[in-house]
């Protein structure tokens, strides 16, 4: 079983055992479709460790009724390609049945979940996007538990994602320590995302204003502005120049704890989501006082 090979894999992999990665194993879950910034995460991963494994797995339920579910890329042997050549030691792509049993449809009401702290979805994609972050919390756990990674890699592009788990981690007491690992973005500032494909040529240029309304916002804060109202009102109006860019919200909370916060202190999570058409994009920039 996946338990056995990833023990043979450490037991193989001494030619790291002198360094700092030791026998350690890294975890990057992923639903695939990967891209360079997937990739960032996988190098770090095999930095820091003597055996690096891919999840890879869309995980329905994190997704709602009306969501991409059904038309999200799905190409395992590309994927399989591009962890080969990035050096991943081994790939976990589990079927919804293997993970789930089939209780992530209409009987999850059966099935057993993570729920995170309220407070924690009360702010940006989550009342948006109800139960996504238990969905999230849910697959998380079960693939920290399958593969018992000693760190596990996340970007810093879904925030609030990344924020949630790391409460979900310290609240079970899971054995395991999550990196963050930066966004990686296109020269136009896009941040890379497989919901890019769904993107035609212009709406691909006209994604760049998510980025540019949050640099706007991060060259005030530098001038010293600290009053949220003031932030977002820059990143609104940066955002309202490209008409196709239909925001859904733009919110200022801590970049930890998720709390709204009325000015800047020492640092401060400014986030974004847009539709493009029918795509739904994010985006955020942590500002830091030093
Ligand atoms: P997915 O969207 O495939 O992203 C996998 C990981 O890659 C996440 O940690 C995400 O933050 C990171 N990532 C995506 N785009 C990035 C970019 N441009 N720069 C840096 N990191 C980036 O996030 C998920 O999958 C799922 O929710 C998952 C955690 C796998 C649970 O199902």
């Amino acid at each position: 079983g996946l338990r056995s090979y990833l023990a043979s894999c450490r037991q193989g992999a001494d030619g790291a055992a002198t360094t700092q990665a030791g026998r350690s194993l890294g975890l990057v879950p992923t639903m695939g479709a990967l891209h360079e910034g997937h990739l960032s995460l996988i190098r770090r991963a095999r930095q820091e460790n003597a055996v690096v494994a891919v999840s890879i797995f869309v995980n329905p339920l994190q997704f709602g009724p009306q969501e991409d579910f059904h038309k999200y890329p799905k190409m395992l042997e590309q994927d399989s390609q591009f962890c080969e050549t990035a050096g991943v030691d081994v790939i976990f792509a589990p079927s919804a049945e293997e993970l789930y049993g089939g209780r992530s449809g209409s009987r999850k009401d059966i099935l057993t979940q993570v729920i995170p702290p309220q407070a924690m979805m009360a702010v940006l994609c989550g009342p948006h996007r109800p139960g996504h972050f238990e969905g999230v919390a849910t697959v998380v756990a079960k693939l920290l538990n399958i593969v018992q990674p000693d760190r596990a890699y996340f970007g810093q592009k879904d925030a609030q994602q990344l924020a949630i788990l790391r409460r979900v981690v310290a609240d079970l007491n899971l054995h395991v320590e999550l990196v963050a690992c930066p966004t990686v973005r296109e020269a136009s500032g896009l941040a890379l995302s497989s919901r890019n494909q769904y993107l035609s040529p212009e709406e691909r240029s006209h994604a760049a204003a998510l980025y540019r309304s949050l640099h706007r916002a991060e060259q005030a804060f530098h001038q010293g502005i600290r009053k949220s109202q003031e932030l977002i009102s820059i990143v609104k109006e940066e955002l309202s120049t490209v008409a196709a860019v239909r925001p859904q919200y733009v919110e200022l909370v801590h970049p930890e704890t998720m709390v709204p916060l009325a000015e800047v202190e020492e640092r401060g999570l400014v986030a974004i989501a847009a539709h493009l058409g029918s795509t739904r994009l994010i985006d955020n920039i942590v500002l830091s006082a030093r």
